[in-house]
């Protein structure tokens, strides 16, 4: 994030707190009818915690995830990220959340066709202005990190489906962002690269402190994060902390009791 933003949240009660959400409510018109996508969400995720966000179609998972990403606004509630109400930052300061703060991928990854993987990855570099050495020496390790060495020089329509989702996590990664946030980052690829994508996502987080929200439906994906939130209708109807023991199983019976 840059240096005015995050700075900005140093020495509140936010410190530990990197994502906090009160009262939060966001509905939706289609046509005549009112939909309610988030009732009242209260929610706090610590700076550097990985959490999946899980619940059935239609519950808000992504609605939420758009209004952390700046994309949408809430109808009444405060989103705070690194103690820094998001609604109330300067339109100079929201370009930046978006551009620096915080790094999204879409389930369907949203790559430009025209850029090669490595144009792709360095985008939001240029479009701040900070595309230097030094950015282009950190998309080197992304890349490299992530396996996609051999395959920067291609555009997406030459990349299967697993390349181009690494290619827009690293996207995601390139301006070192507070917050990741993925919403279904694997729901297209197979249990094999799925697999692969988690632990290269986790090598690099253990390099890049960043508060990472992932939506999705797989157990075998919240299996990854340290914490499970469970949206229900809109509200959060509970969450639990994932541990080494834990097994598909486990996660399953919780998940269901809470997912009603
Ligand atoms: N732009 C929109 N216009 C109208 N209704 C919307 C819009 N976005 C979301 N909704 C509605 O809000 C509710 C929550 O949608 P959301 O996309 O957040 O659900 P979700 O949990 O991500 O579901 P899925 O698992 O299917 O992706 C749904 O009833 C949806 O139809
Ligand atoms: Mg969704």
């Amino acid at each position: 994030m840059n240096q005015t933003f995050a700075q900005a949240g140093a020495g509140s009660d936010a410190d530990d707190n990197a994502i906090q959400l009160h009262d939060v409510h966001k509905s939706y018109h289609q046509g005549r009818v009112r939909v309610q996508a988030l009732a009242g969400i209260n929610l706090r995720v610590q700076s550097g915690e990985f959490t999946a966000i899980m619940g059935a179609s239609g519950s808000g998972k992504s609605t939420l995830l758009h209004l952390l990403a700046l994309l949408d606004k809430p109808d009444r509630g405060d989103i705070w990220v690194l103690g820094r109400n998001i609604e109330r930052l300067t339109e100079r300061e929201a370009t930046l959340y978006r551009r620096r703060g915080v790094g999204v991928v879409f389930q369907q990854f949203n790559l430009i066709p025209t850029l090669t993987a490595m144009e792709n990855i360095l985008l939001p570099a240029r479009l701040a202005g900070s595309c230097d050495a030094a950015i282009q020496t950190w998309a080197a390790e992304i890349a490299d990190a992530l396996h996609l060495g051999s395959r920067l020089g291609y555009r997406p329509d030459a990349l299967s489906g697993g390349e181009q989702q690494r290619t827009a996590i690293a996207r995601a990664l390139i301006m070192r962002p507070t917050l990741l946030l993925a919403d279904e980052p694997t729901g297209n690829l197979d249990s094999a690269s799925t697999n692969q994508f988690w632990k290269l996502l986790q090598e690099m987080l253990a390099r890049v402190r960043t508060t990472v929200l992932v939506v999705t439906h797989e157990l075998s994906t919240a299996l990854q994060a340290r914490r499970v939130v469970v949206l229900r209708d809109g509200r959060i109807a509970g969450d639990f902390c994932v541990t080494p023991e834990d097994d598909m199983a486990t996660l399953a019976a919780r998940y269901q009791e809470l997912a009603g």
